[in-house]
């Protein structure tokens, strides 16, 4: 016989599971399954999802939260340049959307999200104004292919601007935890100095990272946007690096123009926040969109079918707005859409579509 202060903490943590995911278990505890029950107790150990608790909450600018996260043992880790997908329940309501961990991906511990807080948005100003150090935030799926190749390239450049930060510098602290040889040239855009995140960290790697070469700039204080003779002026070998690219749409256009007329393409990697300025065009307006589920209809305005199920007073399951997540997807029933991203026109059958990157080209039927 032994006593129960004798056993591991992790031994336990075996016996639990192994009691949760029995049969027996899953019968009793039908229709929700064990994990619910469970998370009554401990929400952070709940067996088929990610959950991590909020240790520290900071402000690094007025317009900005900072949100150290520490997962519960489910979480595999991510690759520098990855989003994460960060949900909060609010208002009862599951909020999900994408971030991008600014942590080393060697990092053990807390994840680091660093927001923008918009002021028309649900999750970043909940976080902004209401979240507490313990409260739980649910992380879905990693992904995307915006990470440094497994074999580090000799030079790397690093443009961000903005709250696109968080991915290149997760890129810069990986390089330094990896003690990189190479050559990093980082250039951040960014309005003034009180905007700027991550100000007194970045001019510290240039002592840790010798070949470390900072650029920020300031738009607002007589700083000049990205230009190629910009690039020229602080990169001039850049065509021979890995560029890797965050931040507004006219900055993702311009490296993208310039790289492509120097027969480079291949060579620039981009992350995009939102959906492209040049994406965004409407579908057609005219006729009706039939929400069937609901029993409403609406007079079609040509913004995305998310947009105007929300102004039809529904609340339709989302995440990232820009067709990353497929949280939106659903059965359009009858009617043609233009997908925004591709400028694709559908068929006017059934067919599944993710509703916030779908406008409407004339009456519209889903089944919402
Ligand atoms: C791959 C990826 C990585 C990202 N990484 C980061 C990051 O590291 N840092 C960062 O700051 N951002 C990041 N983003 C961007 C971030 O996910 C979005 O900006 C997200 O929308 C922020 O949520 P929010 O709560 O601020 O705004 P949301 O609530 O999503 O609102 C966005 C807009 O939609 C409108 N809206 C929302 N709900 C409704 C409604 N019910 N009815 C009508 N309109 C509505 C709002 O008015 C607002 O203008 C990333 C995005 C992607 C795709
Ligand atoms: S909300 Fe993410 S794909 Fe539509």
């Amino acid at each position: 016989m032994f006593a129960i202060n004798e056993i591991q903490p992790g031994r336990v943590k075996q016996l639990v599971n192994s009691a949760i995911n029995s049969k027996l278990m899953h019968r009793l505890t039908y229709p929700h399954g064990p994990s619910r029950f469970v998370e009554l107790f401990d929400r952070t150990a709940v067996i088929d999802e990610t959950i991590g608790t909020i240790s520290a909450i900071e402000h690094p600018t007025e317009r900005s939260v900072r949100v150290s996260v520490r997962p519960n043992n489910r979480w595999n880790g991510f690759l520098a340049g990855q989003y994460v997908e960060f949900a909060m329940e609010i208002d009862g309501r599951r909020q999900r959307r994408m971030f991008s961990p600014a942590q080393s991906q060697h990092a053990d511990g807390a994840l680091e999200f660093t927001m923008a807080v918009n002021p028309d948005g649900v999750l970043t100003r909940h976080i902004k104004s209401s979240a507490r150090v313990g409260d739980h935030v649910i992380l879905g799926n990693v992904g995307g292919d915006f990470h440094l190749p497994e074999t580090r390239p000799e030079h790397v450049v690093l443009i961000s601007a903005g709250s696109g930060i968080t991915p290149v510098l997760s890129m810069l602290r990986t390089l330094i935890d990896e003690r990189y040889q190479g050559t990093v040239d980082f250039i951040h855009y960014c309005r003034s100095a009180d905007d700027a995140l991550y100000a007194s960290e970045l001019e510290a790697c240039e002592h840790t990272l010798p070949g470390l070469r900072m650029h920020c700039i300031h738009t607002r204080a007589g700083g000049a946007r990205f230009s190629a003779e910009q690039l020229e002026q602080m990169v001039p070998n850049y065509r021979e690096a890995h560029t890797f690219v965050c931040g507004p749409s006219a900055l993702l256009d311009a490296t993208r123009t310039l790289f492509d007329e120097q027969g480079i393409g291949e060579r620039l990697h981009q992350e995009a926040f939102g959906l492209a300025t040049h994406a965004t065009g409407e579908g057609e307006s005219g006729g009706e969109i039939h929400f069937k589920r609901s029993d409403r209809t609406t007079d079609n305005n040509g913004e995305t079918l998310l947009e105007q199920a929300e102004h039809a007073g529904l609340s339709p399951q989302h995440g990232c707005r820009m067709g990353v997540c497929f949280a939106c997807s659903c059965t359009k029933t009858a009617g043609r859409v233009r997908d925004l991203r591709t400028g694709e026109v559908s068929g006017d059958g059934e067919e599944d579509i993710q509703i916030c990157v779908s406008a409407p080209m004339g009456s519209v039927s889903l089944d919402i």
